[in-house]
């Protein structure tokens, strides 16, 4: 890892409280020349980073850029930083996580973009992804599963999302099936999975699970037949949570398939459903 993620994890870890150059020198075995140059790179970025004399460095609440560094430190377990992959916009996280997945790459491997051109919805349709949404896709491998029902992966993965928007904002989404979360009328998230078949065998390869979701989307700026079907999670700019946070719960409890009880699941899909 980079000294500029290393501070960044450091900062993200303590959002909101000042460290001192001292600290985050012996902390993370780096000289203040290093420290100072991290920073500035940081800014460059995007984030307001304070430095107060004698007090030292603090990332503040404000800062909500997406970053694997900002994920981790959200989360309640060890994940290696290189199964998260972000982008500052793709054509679809999905193709990119499906491309990923036909390569080879690993079971729970996480692919966010931060806006997408060509977002993809169920079927013929499209995902308008402009940047105040959280687009993101995660791999999963059929050997890790412990089912691979569809209607039981798609119920886990529509729960999995609406419990993570409750427990961290309050809000509490209904499902319209197969898979659309709504609050006050309006959709806010949609969820696509895709699969890749062996022709021959039948035998699923891979899942992928794609989430998209309206966190802080200026619904104004939405094409106009849009704006009276779609809504966002908070007005633009008035999050009182960050993406990261809401990403590191959707992604951890993604990871748990195996608490995953099929029964339980159905219930709970039902009592969500709209
Ligand atoms: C739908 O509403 O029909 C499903 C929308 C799914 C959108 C998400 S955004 C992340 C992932 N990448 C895509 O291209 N689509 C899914």
């Amino acid at each position: 890892m980079s000294s500029k993620d290393k501070v960044l994890e450091l900062l993200e870890k303590n959002k909101n409280t000042y460290i001192s150059g001292e600290a985050i020198a012996s902390s993370l075995g780096i000289s203040r020349n290093a420290i100072w140059k991290a920073i500035n790179e940081l800014r460059k970025q995007g984030y307001v980073i304070e430095a107060v004399n004698k007090k030292g460095y603090r990332l503040g609440e404000s800062n909500d850029i997406i970053s694997a560094q900002g994920i981790l430190s959200n989360m309640d377990r060890n994940i290696d930083s290189a199964l998260i992959h972000i982008f500052d916009t793709l054509d679809s996280t999905n193709k990119t996580a499906k491309e990923m997945a036909m390569d080879g790459i690993c079971h729970g491997s996480l692919v966010i973009a931060r806006s997408q051109t060509i977002g993809k919805g169920r079927g013929t349709h499209s995902f308008y992804s402009p940047e105040g949404g959280i687009y993101m896709s995660v791999i999963l491998s059929p050997e890790m599963l412990p089912t691979l029902e569809p209607d039981v992966i798609t119920a886990y993965t529509g729960i999995t999302v609406s419990d993570s928007i409750e427990s961290l904002t309050g809000l509490s989404p209904k499902i319209k099936p197969i898979n659309d979360l709504f609050i006050d009328g309006r959709k806010v998230c949609g969820i696509l999975t895709e699969s890749g078949i062996e022709f021959d065998s039948g035998m699923v390869q891979w899942i992928v699970v794609g989430i998209g979701i309206n966190f802080d989307s200026d619904i104004s700026q939405f094409p106009e037949d849009l704006q009276s079907i779609v809504g966002s999670l908070f007005k633009n700019g008035q999050a009182p949570i960050s993406k990261n946070q809401l990403i590191a719960e959707i992604y951890s409890h993604l990871l748990d398939w195996s608490q995953v009880n099929k029964e339980q699941i159905l219930k709970k899909f039902n009592e969500r459903l709209i």
